[in-house]
């Protein structure tokens, strides 16, 4: 039957306040995830009979696209779950394109609506930025208004958000993985309930919008150190509204002597922290000697694909 695979990401700027609608910059990275469908007695992954609780992305997903016979799902993963590198929605997205693949034709826009519906149904509460970026690849700018590079608009309640395509040059980032797992709908949860019942929280969620679009501006012009700084700053909020653990900060300080700048990425909690560099061996020794894990990584990797 069919295989497809899509790749993680690393959110660059804006994670947690393009929930609320505020733009957000993504990249995709060159860690992937494929999901293969072959014909079974039953609905399984990776050989095992398949359980909503344990498989909660798959089950929706078939949910979602599928509506066939019994299927096995077997997946490869080359990302950790609860990272905050994407996992769920790689994951959510070569699985809706294999079933899409498998019923006709794999279409990116479609596999990135479906995957959205997918994640948001598991979370309780998403953007569309985890799985746009997967299925598209490159870089991907989430914004409330339409701008140039324009790729789609998916709408949820009274929240639009327009994705467009990012050009990304070439830069060299090192992820420091904590090894602590978070589930991303409770921190979701979190922020959204100290946003709602505090103007200052509000705030900070309005200054990472104005961070995304001034990192935009300088990711053009391959500004490394107004990158950096916008990195800090964005982390410096993201600790502020409760999503930081003390694991990332030991992780973005071992990283600030080799680094532009440093931040927590994806939804907290533990997961991972980024750090742009020019000396990434060297970044990664000091990300591992602070306890964690390096991950050299490359960024503008292509999205979804159909493979063999
Ligand atoms: C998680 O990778 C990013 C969050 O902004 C959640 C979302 O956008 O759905 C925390």
């Amino acid at each position: 039957m069919t295989k497809c695979s899509a790749p993680g990401k690393m959110i660059l700027f804006g994670e947690h306040a393009v929930v609320f609608g505020k733009p957000a910059l993504a990249l995709a990275i060159d860690l992937r995830i494929s999901a293969e469908m072959t014909r079974s007695a039953q609905y399984s992954v990776n050989g095992h009979a398949m359980k909503k609780k344990h498989h909660a992305y798959i089950s929706a997903a078939l949910d979602q696209a599928w509506g066939g016979p019994p299927i096995n799902i077997d997946t490869d993963s080359m990302i950790p779950s609860g990272s905050g590198l994407g996992s769920s929605a790689a994951v959510t997205v070569s699985c809706i394109a294999a079933m899409l693949l498998q019923k006709g034709k794999l279409e990116v826009e479609e596999v990135a609506r479906r995957s959205f519906e997918v994640e948001n149904k598991v979370q309780g509460r998403a953007s569309p930025t985890d799985t746009s970026t997967s299925a598209h690849g490159q870089g991907v700018l989430v914004s409330p208004e339409k701008l140039d590079g324009f790729l789609w608009r998916i709408e949820k309640g009274d929240r639009t958000w327009h994705m467009h395509h990012c050009s990304v040059p070439t830069l060299r980032f090192v992820v420091g993985y904590t090894g602590i797992h978070a589930a991303t709908g409770p921190l979701v949860a979190k922020v959204k309930k100290l946003v709602e019942s505090s103007p200052e929280a509000k705030g900070q969620v309005d200054r990472i919008g104005e961070i995304v679009l001034e990192g935009v501006e300088a990711l053009r012009r391959t500004d490394k150190k107004k990158l950096g700084a916008l990195m800090n700053e964005n982390h410096a909020l993201l600790n502020a509204l409760g999503v930081g653990h003390p694991a990332l900060e030991s992780l973005v300080e071992a990283s600030k002597e080799f680094s532009y700048g440093a931040k927590l990425t994806g939804a907290g909690g533990g997961g991972s922290m980024i750090a742009l560099t020019d000396e990434p061996k060297k970044l990664a020794a000091a990300i591992r000697a602070a306890g964690g894990e390096p991950i050299m990584v490359e960024v503008g990797c292509e999205g979804v694909r159909a493979e063999q």
